[in-house]
């Protein structure tokens, strides 16, 4: 199926796409009577008046307007939590768990998310929340959308296949899907088992980090992002829309599939990236260079340079500066890092994070290299070596990662990771 799947290249473009031969309006939005019997209708992700580099909006031409539906009750919450995340004290605890079970009974996307904490708040727009989502079942007559925030979601098992009002993308482990705030959709799980990351980003919407003294290539380039081309589910019958807004998940009766869009243009639109499309910038002198430079996305705040969140990524890559410390050092930061593993190892641990697993460092937090890592490390014969079986993220957020009661209590924390770190040994010894 997924070679049948059509998409369009760029990042936030002005996309133009249709289903059926002269279903977009040509010159105008809002025609009288547009083709078909479609009705127009606006969606956007940005205030009207957002400077034009950043406004975000499409329209959409679809079989029935979107305010076609039953009112909104509110719905089991499941695990799912949100701001202000003051279920317990933060611990300034260093915190990793295990991979996350997966369902033993059958549990669709929705059904199986759980939140790991979150910082911020969903009404004024800052912050984000962190789920885990663990599913077995395709979502059946019920479909999604979340006005809390966008969702930037990485596959760790399993693929997926996204049907949204604007399309249908397929993802597999290794890459990644953004679904905008407010887009409506539905997921097909097409392995027997998935499980992967959210990210809701309630803040302003991920975009590609500025380049700097890089130049006008590098890191993830723009043509790399695939947005769907129109595709639309004609469906009547007894059907469910699930919202999450304000922090709660909402449920209301509507009698046909919202994802009835014959077609569609404009740059609110989710899109979908390869990480292994990823250019690396790294030192080839000395020295550890920020995660930074490793900045796939980024959701600024109103503070330059101080992301409501940065979405990092850790790919296969060469190692070489010479003379170097080459994992990452030891840190205290300002910002918040949690992080996954979609593969492999990651170079700052020998062991005890693995794919499907998770850690969380908060601010001022110290950590770095395990005791095993810092030995190998300080001892390796630097030769240039390829890293090739990893792939981490990182989620750092400008808030401290508040985490749910659920994720304290869950039998995934790892209630000895300070241990990896316990026998590194004194090494100084009045010496120069
Ligand atoms: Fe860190």
């Amino acid at each position: 199926m997924s070679e049948a799947l059509q998409y369009q290249s760029g990042f936030g473009n002005e996309f133009a796409t249709e289903a059926m031969p002269g279903a977009l309006p040509q010159g105008m939005n809002s025609p009288q009577r547009p083709p078909y019997g479609l009705y127009a209708e606006q969606l956007s992700g940005t205030p009207f008046t957002s400077p034009r580099h950043i406004n975000r909006r499409s329209w959409m031409y679809r079989i029935r307007p979107s305010v076609m539906h039953k009112p909104f009750v509110e719905r089991t919450q499941g695990f799912l939590r949100s701001t202000p995340f003051n279920e317990v004290h933060s611990t300034p605890n260093q915190l990793r768990w295990s991979p996350f079970a997966l369902p033993t009974t059958p549990t669709d996307f929705v059904d199986g998310l759980m939140t790991l904490g979150g910082n911020g708040d969903v009404g004024t727009h800052a912050g984000v929340a962190i789920h885990i989502y663990a599913c077995n079942k395709s979502m059946q007559g019920r479909y999604f959308y979340d006005a809390d925030g966008e969702l930037l979601i990485l596959p760790q098992l399993g693929k997926l296949r996204f049907h949204t009002e604007m399309g249908i993308l397929e993802v597999a482990p290794g890459e990644i899907v953004v679904i905008p705030r407010g887009n409506k959709f539905r997921v097909e799980v097409l392995d027997p088992q998935a499980r992967g990351y959210i990210c809701e980003n309630h803040g302003p919407y991920f975009r590609l980090p500025d380049l700097g003294p890089i130049g006008a290539n590098g890191l993830a380039n723009a043509r790399d992002f695939l947005a769907p081309v129109a595709a639309f589910e004609d469906l009547d019958g007894d059907f469910r829309v699930i919202n999450k807004f304000q922090g709660r998940l909402w449920e209301a009766e509507i009698n046909h599939s919202p994802l009835n869009v014959v077609a569609w243009h404009g740059n609110w639109t989710p899109y979908k990236y390869d990480l292994a499309l990823f250019n690396c910038i790294n030192s080839v002198t000395f020295d550890h260079p920020d995660p930074s430079i490793y900045t796939v996305l980024t959701a600024p705040s109103s503070i330059p340079g101080t992301g409501n969140c940065d979405f990092v990524i850790f790919p296969p890559r060469w190692m070489v500066a010479e003379n170097t410390f080459r994992p990452p050092w030891f840190h205290r930061n300002f910002m918040n890092e949690f992080m996954g593993l979609i593969r492999g190892e990651y170079d700052a641990k020998a062991e005890g994070f693995l794919p499907g697993g998770a850690s969380l460092h908060n601010c001022m937090s110290g950590h770095g290299p395990d005791a095993a890592t810092v030995h190998s490390a300080t001892e390796a014969d630097l030769k240039p070596v390829y890293l090739k079986d990893t792939l981490a993220f990182m989620f750092e957020t400008r808030f401290v990662v508040k985490v749910t009661q659920h994720a304290l209590a869950t039998a995934e924390l790892q209630h000895e990771y300070y241990e990896c770190w316990q026998d590194i040994p004194k090494r100084f010894n009045g010496k120069p």
